[in-house]
């Protein structure tokens, strides 16, 4: 794994979308995987700053890791909302280029076998992740296996703790989401996980010098080639 350390969230978030940058300039057709959280929001103003600057995102294709069941893209805590308000909004990406799984699809297995035929037609050049406190990447959960698949899955009360942070109460928190499964994110050819503040220290370090263990999702990322694992001094300090 490559380890980048920044002094600041902003930094991390201006190397990874210049990283992101490289793939949209020299694909044809590039193809993004994207993540949502607090972490990200870095990446997605570097990129946005990019394409001011001229960087054009009509060929690019976007996948997103995830999404809350029984959220629509109108609910201010979906991520169909949040990727609109951080990213679509300011730039030239497609509507029909854009993919998030529909956590409101009245049969959620469909709905992931969909997804999962999206991802077979656009295979993902370049995966943002960011890492839950509990390791988990997109929505896999720390369990005793990892699913390969798109699926649907219960969040833990960790996940929903931490979550909280974004809705009223906590009760207003899903309990469940559809997530892309680790297929899919071992499958992409770059991998850029980000992660910053003390409160990610542990679990990157578990993460990346730990073993690979299905209790840590994230550390099944040793087993990809090319992933570049982008932090702040503070989540590093544990390195
Ligand atoms: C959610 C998302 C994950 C994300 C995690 C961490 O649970 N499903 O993809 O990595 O939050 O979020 P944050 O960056 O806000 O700490």
């Amino acid at each position: 794994m490559n380890i980048r350390i920044f002094d600041t969230p902003h930094e991390a978030g201006v190397y990874a979308a210049a990283l992101a940058e490289h793939i949209i300039k020299n694909r044809p057709k590039p193809v993004l995987g994207l993540a949502t959280g607090a972490t990200p929001i870095h990446f997605y103003q570097a990129l946005v700053r990019l394409h001011q600057y001229g960087l054009d995102l009509s060929r690019v294709t976007t996948i997103n890791l995830d999404e809350y069941i029984g959220l629509g893209p109108s609910h201010e805590q979906s991520y169909s909302y949040f990727m609109q308000k951080h990213l679509f909004d300011h730039t030239n990406i497609l509507p029909d280029h854009i993919h998030l799984p529909n956590g409101i699809a009245t049969n959620l297995e469909m709905e992931c076998n969909r997804y999962d035929g999206i991802i077979q037609k656009n295979p993902i050049h370049f995966q943002l992740l960011g890492i839950g406190v509990n390791g988990h990447i997109g929505f896999n959960e720390p369990d005793d296996l990892l699913q390969s698949k798109t699926h649907v899955v219960r969040l833990q009360l960790e996940t929903v703790k931490s979550n909280a942070r974004f809705f009223n109460q906590i009760e207003e928190v899903p309990k469940k989401a559809i997530t892309l499964g680790v297929q899919a994110i071992l499958q992409s050819e770059q991998i850029v996980l980000m992660a910053f503040g003390p409160e990610k220290a542990n679990i990157v370090a578990k993460s990346v010098l730990g073993n690979v263990r299905t209790d840590v999702p994230a550390s099944i990322l040793q087993l990809h080639k090319q992933v570049t694992v982008v932090l702040d001094r503070e989540s590093a300090k544990q390195l």
